[in-house]
């Protein structure tokens, strides 16, 4: 039984990911009570007592905020699905953490190692070896060449270039388009080519 929690425009690419492996979603969950229903699915305010005892209730976070997705995570004792695209290439050596989802097109080539509760939109390309903590999204388009490492929490902007063995921070974000070609720290936001830190942002402080 798969709830999604969030009811927005990436919970519906997530609900086309499951239909097409024909697995059952009970229903979406939403803080927004006008939000009724999202492609034919029921969207309810909170899970019934009934079901929040049932466990085998599976949880997908359908939230693209990365700090959302996290104090959502923490708050919730239910078990996670996650939810790969048909049409994703996963390699039988990569593994993928509880809660994440890999859309279409998506390449994780041997040795990857990703989080929990990550988002790889759809066409990124995560060569071998590279290793995503926890709550990272990288976006549509995206390429991480090998043994790169992103810290927990990271954004990847659309169509960003990661060169081989780069490491970078936490709840860093790289630009749209960036190309990386030296490490990053912990909350820069990074854009250009070469990419270059313009600001710093503290989105979460764990
Ligand atoms: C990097 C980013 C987060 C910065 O947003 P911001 O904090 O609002 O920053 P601003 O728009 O004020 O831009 C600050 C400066 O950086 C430049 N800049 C912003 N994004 C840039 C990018 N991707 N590439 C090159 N330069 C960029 C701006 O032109 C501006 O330059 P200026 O000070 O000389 O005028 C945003 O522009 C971005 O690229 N987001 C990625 C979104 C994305 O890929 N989403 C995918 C969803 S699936």
């Amino acid at each position: 039984m798969i709830y999604l929690y969030g009811a927005g425009g990436h919970a519906k690419v997530i609900i086309e990911i499951l239909e097409k492996k024909n697995i059952f979603i009970s229903g979406l969950i939403d803080v927004n009570p006008d939000i009724k229903k999202v492609l034919g699915y029921p969207v309810s305010e909170v899970l019934s007592d009934t079901l929040s005892l049932n466990g085998e209730v599976e949880i997908i976070i359908a939230i693209g905020n990365n700090v959302v997705r996290k104090k959502i995570a923490e708050k919730t004792n239910h078990m996670f699905a996650t939810a790969i695209h048909t049409s994703a290439n996963i390699s039988v050596n990569a593994l993928i953490g509880k809660g994440s989802v890999i859309m279409a097109g998506v390449t994780a080539n041997s040795g990857v190692v990703v989080g929990s509760h990550n988002i790889l939109n759809s066409n990124c390309c995560i060569d071998h070896d590279c290793i995503l903590e926890d709550y990272v999204h990288i976006s549509p388009n995206a390429a991480l060449a090998g043994n790169v490492t992103v810290g927990e929490g990271t954004h990847v902007g659309i169509g960003a270039c990661i060169i081989p063995g780069i490491k970078i921070g936490k709840w860093a974000i790289i630009g749209a388009g960036t190309v990386v070609i030296k490490d990053i720290p912990d909350y820069a936001v990074v854009v250009g080519n070469p990419g270059k830190v313009i600001k710093y942002n503290y989105p979460y402080k764990g």
